[in-house]
């Protein structure tokens, strides 16, 4: 007997040149897609009329710190709203972390993220501090959870590896414990030089753990930071190419396009992977710029011209850095297509693969990933009629499917109109989410 079907649901493919929309039905058994039919004939324990409403492989966040979500204010407030007055304030707040705080804050992250359509994650965890507790409870949530969510942690050594003694042991020791990523933060050590090193111990981690790699890089407004360059060339010298990621690398916006132009030709040779963070990276660069004040992120539409692979990450939510954010990967998606200038119709399509298709090949998870038959029935349901109506909507999913269990949905509001001699009942988005599942 089959578990589930979902009927006259709206399925959209981007894996060809033109996006091509089927409707269709799909079965789901022992968690997996058994079937993908215009007109399936079986029946199933539970089924689903989807009335055509869109079918999407769920969201991909590739890049948040789950260790210091819902944590604005506390100590204090970043009132300069700059990465280095949010870095203080971690440094202060992490001295009072626990197993328990880390845990209970990621979890109630993880659990809005799912309600809103995101089912694989990529979180850092700082491992600049001496009991690596955050890392600790990141590795404990992630098996906790995998049943439902499934997560990547990055060895991220916040305050860089040269900046104290003890530094590069501890993130050679987050890679003992299991961390599934090692990263680093080159623009962040206390010399050029050192951070160069440090993004050739990232590499030499990478190779003797046999992880991947998600380095911080470049993430100021100084034209002069300019290890990319390096992350590329040690991705070119170790052909480690898809498995190496260069996550903001908000000083390209500023390169010259001398510069840029030979730096995008070494991109294509390395085959690394980027992430930007429109929403929060749109916030902290620019802060020391009068008028004109720049974008702050890196240079998206250029990169996925040239093939690249860029996708769109968090970073932050409601944490020393970014004090908004609700989790929605069609917010990060939305705030992208605004600030680069991403409006055209092939781009928006774009920017939802920045959220979907592209974080799952950045997250090296494509395997178990997409609507097909014989893959994890993981997917979601929009009340959308496309990529572009979802971004311009931000809905949230009506179903979320994880494993074969619908563990999320959330039934729209209706607002009424009572206005004189206007038609009234229009109706739009969200309101309440049911949780099934014992999350
Ligand atoms: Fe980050």
């Amino acid at each position: 007997m089959i578990d589930l079907i979902l009927r006259r649901g709206k399925l959209v493919s981007f894996s060809t040149e033109n996006t091509v929309t089927v409707t269709v039905d799909i079965a789901v058994k022992d968690g997996k897609i058994t079937a993908i039919s215009p007109n399936f004939k079986e029946s199933a324990a539970q089924e689903i009329d989807l009335e055509g409403k869109l079918i999407s492989p769920p969201f991909v966040e590739s890049h948040i710190h789950l260790d210091s979500v819902l944590t604005a204010g506390e100590p204090r407030w970043n009132e300069s709203g700059t990465l280095f007055e949010g870095i203080q304030i971690w440094g202060d707040r992490k001295r009072e972390i626990s197993m328990e705080d880390v845990k209970n804050r990621a979890l109630t992250m993880l659990k809005q993220q799912a309600a809103q359509g995101i089912l694989f994650v990529r979180t850092h965890a700082d491992v600049s501090e001496p009991q690596l507790i955050a890392l600790q409870a990141l590795l404990e949530l992630r098996d906790e959870v995998k049943d439902w969510m499934t997560v990547q942690v990055v060895a991220f050594p916040q305050d860089g590896i040269y900046s104290d003694l003890q530094n590069e042991m501890l993130l050679e020791k987050a890679l003992q414990m299991g961390a599934d990523a090692v990263g680093g933060i080159p623009h962040y050590e206390l010399t050029r030089e050192s951070g160069v090193r440090s993004v050739q111990k990232v590499f030499e981690l990478a190779e003797k753990y046999n992880r991947l790699i998600d380095i911080h890089c470049d993430e100021i407004d100084d034209e002069q930071s300019r290890f990319l360059e390096v992350v590329a060339a040690e991705a070119i010298r170790t052909k480690m190419g898809s498995r190496v990621t260069a996550s903001h690398t908000t000083a390209f916006g500023s390169y010259n396009n001398a510069y840029a132009y030979k730096l995008i030709g070494f991109l294509q040779r390395a085959q690394i992977n980027f992430i930007a963070n429109p929403l929060i990276n749109i916030t902290l660069q620019g802060r020391a710029d009068t008028y004109p004040k720049r974008r702050g992120v890196t240079r998206v539409k250029e990169l996925w011209q040239n093939g690249l692979n860029v996708s769109f990450g968090h970073d932050c939510v409601q944490d020393p850095w970014y004090s908004l954010g609700t989790g929605s990967m069609l917010d990060v998606a939305h705030m992208g297509v605004h600030i680069c200038h991403m409006t055209g119709r092939e781009e928006v399509d774009a920017c939802y693969q920045m959220v979907t298709a592209n974080g799952a090949k950045t997250l090296d998870i494509e395997d178990n990933y997409g609507v097909e038959v014989g893959k994890p029935a993981s997917f979601i349901v929009l009340d959308a009629n496309d990529s572009y109506d979802a971004i311009r909507t931000r809905i949230k999913p009506r179903y979320v499917i994880s494993q074969g269990k619908i563990i999320a949905s959330t039934i729209p509001a209706a607002t009424d109109f009572s206005l004189t001699g206007v038609t009234p009942n229009c109706s739009f988005v969200e309101k309440s989410v049911s949780f099934s599942k014992v999350l």
